[in-house]
């Protein structure tokens, strides 16, 4: 081997050896660098006579040819190693299964809720809401319940600050404040109507949401769900209640062999007042009797605390449980599932 091949393969070698691309740079340097060993060749050249020159300088090239070669062969090898190591850090596996989001759904007492507004909003009602915290005004006195009354209890009751000392804010024990409340503003909206002697529109709303007991077993929460029904004008009465509410449980309950039952009741702020029963023909429930809502007509000092005249105008209202509803209409005997958060439970519902 003569010594421009040798020289060649001693470069060629040294790059083999360089692991990083610094290492190649280093190892060119000592070549093809200012002072490398192809570079100190040629500048041999020049003391050459000329034809010597010429044989000697092509031999030089090719070596250096040579050596770039080797060169470029080891800087593309190191080039490609470091792809392949960023492309393994980097993989991809198109074949793994895509990740499943689970698909979340409405709570079993929430699509009552909105089965409730659907139907009662086809007949004409409005729906309104109200504050959980009450004030003993809107939750008792103006719905004519009197100091006395066992509602008003700390035992059933959750007492919250705020208020007065004899008449202290609470937990909202149901929602027929919603028809003081509803009452009043739609009254102050028509005042100017009313005080020249006209007709005020009717007063026709539900007011569903959270109310709050002390009360906790299987067929009771300390939180629970009710629902307000209101209906105030010239002429409504009894009669209205009824068909209104046999036609809401009739379209709730997707059947028509319904039967309900008006039972007397008592409530401080209907007179008269009735406890309002079903009863299903058919199914796992068929032939029992079961309470699902309150109800009766609006009392006259609960038509005056609305601001309005008892002479002149008269309705109904009813108070019922959608709760009570959701277990009925999904045959769930224990109340508590619908709060305990049990996605076993809960997902059935989707
Ligand atoms: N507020 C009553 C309760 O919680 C239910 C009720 C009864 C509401 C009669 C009414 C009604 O509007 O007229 O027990």
């Amino acid at each position: 081997m003569n010594e421009l091949d040798a020289l060649v393969d001693a470069a060629t070698t040294s790059f083999a050896q360089a692991v990083t691309p610094a290492d190649l740079e280093n190892a060119k340097a000592q070549f093809l660098g200012k002072s490398g060993r192809i570079t100190e060749l040629m500048k041999g050249l020049a003391a050459l006579p000329v034809e010597e020159k010429k044989t000697r300088g092509a031999a030089i090239n090719l070596a250096k040819q040579g050596v770039e070669a080797a060169l470029t062969a080891r800087r593309q090898a190191l080039a490609d190693a470091e792809l392949q190591v960023q492309l393994k850090a980097e993989a991809l596996d198109v074949s793994l299964p895509g990740r499943q989001r689970p698909t979340g759904g409405l709570h079993p007492v929430s699509l009552t809720l909105e089965r409730i507004e659907a139907i009662f909003g086809s007949m004409g009602f409005d729906v309104a809401e109200g504050p959980e915290i009450e004030t003993d005004w809107f939750n008792f006195t103006a719905l004519n319940t009197p100091e006395d009354h066992p509602a008003r209890s700390m035992h059933d009751t959750f007492y919250v600050e705020g208020g007065t000392e004899t008449a202290p804010n609470l937990l909202r024990t149901h929602t027929s404040p919603m028809q003081i409340r509803y009452a009043v503003q739609h009254v102050k909206k028509h005042k100017v109507l009313i005080t020249a002697g006209g007709v005020m529109p009717e007063i026709r709303v539900i007011a569903p949401g959270r109310t709050y007991r002390v009360d906790s077993d299987a067929t009771h929460s300390p939180m629970f769900h009710q629902c307000e029904g209101l209906w105030v004008g010239q002429n409504v009465s009894f009669k209205d209640l009824k068909v209104v509410f046999t036609d809401f449980c009739r379209t709730f309950f997707e059947s028509d062999d319904l039967v309900l039952r008006f039972r007397p009741s008592f409530f401080p702020f209907t007179e008269p007042s009735a406890e309002i029963d079903i009863q299903f023909q058919a199914g796992p429930l068929a032939g029992r009797w079961l309470e699902v809502a309150g109800s009766g007509q609006v009392h006259p000092n609960v038509v005056r605390n609305m601001g309005l005249d008892p002479e002149h105008y008269i309705g109904f209202a009813f108070g019922m449980g959608p709760d009570r509803l959701t277990m009925l209409r999904y045959d769930v005997n224990d109340l508590r599932l619908f709060f305990d958060g049990d996605l076993r439970f809960l997902s059935q519902f989707q």
